[in-house]
């Protein structure tokens, strides 16, 4: 087989700064239980709904009927989230180690040895009352940490805010508050986070570090179908997710049927983005959820809404919603670019009619911004005007094997620019050319496991033709990106983890080998072999931080054999210097290989030095493999 390289500057183009990027869904516990620090489910007892009697879980009750009763009721001091814990314990000298409620987080408090954690917590208690707050193993018997708190009688609420260290390490550990005096205590918005956090912004920070590794040049965010709801009753409201954390309501996400305090609210997904260096891409809900739209007729209420998110992210720190912005601890404003009207709603009965009032009042309100339509102008241009379409692929491996050539379809001509006809209220909008957001891919069900090599073979073979229509593919991201291993909702995903480990499946890594080529250069590339019904691959040339030049030549093997491949580069600047080259291989013994917990790097690229790196090179390629050969110039 013979790969040919034309690298003759006049046929290179620049491929998008924004090729590749993320797209965070909270879904499996992605944010909540996931990304997000905070170690206590439901903080705020508000879970179980704004009524009384409602159910708290996961907290529950150390003590029997006996000794303590605990119950909801609506006197929190805070308005938005009005329900609290009424505690009332009956004994004096209860039994060892007291009465009262635990917490254990999401499946288990990773609590580690040296290591400190902040607690906040609002109680009230009419007479003095001595609690203790402690980490301890899940069934109490070991204790980690511990601190005793007197609470002096008040009928206001108090604000209480104690560091923890812990003197061991259990990673299914719970917080129990606990107390041996008679009286009631009313407890709400207790909160345990670790110090470390990712900038102290309350990122965890190992999955964090999984996410720089990747360079990801933007985040999508909240969703996916998060962010529409089965009912729009349940979808992500930004401005209830802003603020401070005590006072956010939370709400139940339908779709993916968990609760969320949304700690991890709107502004946070602003401050992670810009922790990653990635393009905020902020997903609103448009009024259309999986079960009910509101007409367009009466969308204005939500434009609006939209239109304050925005100001939110980009106005100063004077505007209404900059000033908010600005006391949450960010007075510059985030680069907010480019904004996704809903999500997978294209054939919604008022999709269009609410697109176009959204569409129309942020170009005028915000030019700067690019607009991502749902509807799929991959095949033939949008009726609609939109920078950008949204394209989501979940398939088999072949198919997405033999996609690496869909966008080659996709028509270039037509104009670019938007005409508009008023006539009185109807709008005529020219047949419009926008750039593709591959925005969901992946390979899914049989041929993807829990996560396989055979997976991400397809999916790196459908980034070798988006590399190649770069001119037309602005931007793209796998899904979904975490998967907490304990609710896995959605499978497969490239980040698995629980409350103290993680592991990328090899989708994760393969993503790795393309991380250099956003803003890299691309060339025209042709195989000519029999086996070319089973390969892809692509050329680009990149410089790394100490401005170092590579041809970087990516190609899949997705057969069952071996593969001898004749690599043969013309029109180089500069020749090829076997120094520094290498080469680095994806692929395992069995297509169907997977990472675990117990085996985090079964199948992770290998690299080695490449001496014999030349612009007309003889190499193997391992059957199912990605194999990335980078030849230094
Ligand atoms: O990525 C999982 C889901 O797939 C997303 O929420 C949705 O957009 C798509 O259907």
């Amino acid at each position: 087989a013979t790969v040919r390289v034309d690298a003759s500057p006049g046929l290179a183009r620049k491929i998008p700064d924004t090729l590749f990027g993320v797209f965070f869904e909270e879904i499996n516990h992605a944010g909540a239980g996931g990304i997000w620090a905070e170690l206590v489910s439901n903080r705020g007892f508000e879970a179980g709904g704004p009524n009384t009697p409602s159910n708290i879980h996961p907290w529950s009750i150390i003590g029997d009927d006996s000794s303590i009763v605990v119950a909801t009721d609506r006197s929190s001091c805070f308005r938005r989230n009005i329900i609290a814990l009424r505690m009332e314990v009956l004994c004096n000298d209860c039994r060892a180690g007291g009465v009262g409620i635990y917490n254990p987080g999401f499946w288990g408090m990773n609590i580690e040895d040296g290591k400190t954690y902040n607690l906040v917590m609002y109680v009230k208690s009419p007479e003095t009352a001595y609690l203790t707050v402690s980490l301890t193993s899940s069934d109490g018997s070991q204790n980690l940490a511990s601190v005793n708190i007197t609470v002096a009688g008040t009928s206001n609420w108090t604000k209480l805010v104690q560091k923890l260290v812990a003197n061991g390490t259990n990673r299914t550990s719970r917080l129990q508050i606990t107390t041996n005096k008679k009286g009631v205590i009313w407890f709400d918005q207790v909160s345990l986070m670790p110090a470390d956090t990712y900038k102290g912004h309350g990122f965890r920070t190992d999955l964090t570090s999984m996410l720089l590794d990747l360079k990801p040049r933007f985040l999508r965010f909240p969703g996916g179908c998060f962010v529409e709801g089965e009912w729009l009753r349940n979808a992500f409201r930004w401005r209830e997710s802003i603020g401070p954390w005590e006072e956010r309501p939370g709400h139940f996400g339908d779709v993916w049927h968990y609760w969320t305090d949304d700690g991890l609210g709107y502004y946070e997904y602003l401050q992670l983005s810009e922790d990653l260096s990635a393009a905020p891409v902020w997903v609103f809900n448009n009024g259309i959820s999986h079960h009910d739209e509101v007409d367009t007729s009466i969308i204005a209420p939500f434009v609006k809404d939209v239109l304050d998110s925005l100001e939110f992210a980009k106005g100063s720190s004077n505007s209404t919603w900059g000033s908010v912005r600005a006391a949450m601890g960010h007075p510059e404003p985030f680069p907010l670019k480019y904004v996704a009207n809903g999500n997978e709603d294209c054939g919604k009965k008022h999709y269009r009619g609410n697109y176009l009032k959204f569409y129309n009042a942020i170009r005028e309100a915000y030019p700067d911004i690019q607009m991502i339509s749902n509807c799929d102008g991959s095949s033939r241009p949008l009726d609609h005007p939109a920078d950008l379409f949204d394209f989501h692929v979940y398939t088999d491996s072949k198919t997405l094997f033999s996609m690496r050539n869909t966008f080659d379809r996709t028509p270039r001509e037509g104009p670019k620019t938007i005409k508009l006809w008023f006539l009185t209220v109807n709008i005529f909008v020219n047949m419009i050319r926008a750039q593709a957001f591959v925005s969901e891919y992946a390979v899914w069900q049989s041929d993807a496991g829990k996560g396989s090599l055979l997976a991400s073979l397809a999916e790196a073979a459908f980034l070798t033709g988006l590399e190649r229509n770069s001119d037309i593919v602005q931007m793209a991201s796998y899904a979904p990106l975490f998967v907490n291993n304990n609710d896995r909702k959605w499978n497969p995903d490239a980040i698995v983890f629980n409350s103290w480990q993680h592991y990328g499946t090899p989708s994760y890594w393969m993503q790795t080998l393309f991380r250099e080529s956003s803003g890299a250069t691309v060339h025209p590339l042709t195989i000519n072999s029999r086996y070319s019904g089973s390969l892809a691959a692509s050329a680009i040339t990149w410089q790394d931080s100490g401005n170092i030049s590579f041809l970087r030549v990516k190609i899949v093997n997705f057969g069952s054999h071996a593969v001898r491949v004749r690599i043969s580069t013309t029109g180089l600047e500069a020749s090829v210097n076997e120094l520094g080259s290498t080469v680095t291989v994806l692929t395992s013994g069995n297509v169907m290989d997977e990472n675990s917990f117990s085996h985090p790097k079964k199948v992770v690229p290998v690299k080695r030095q490449l001496p014999d790196a030349a612009e007309n090179m003889q190499v193997q390629l391992a059957p199912h493999s990605l194999t990335c050969f980078d030849l230094t110039l």
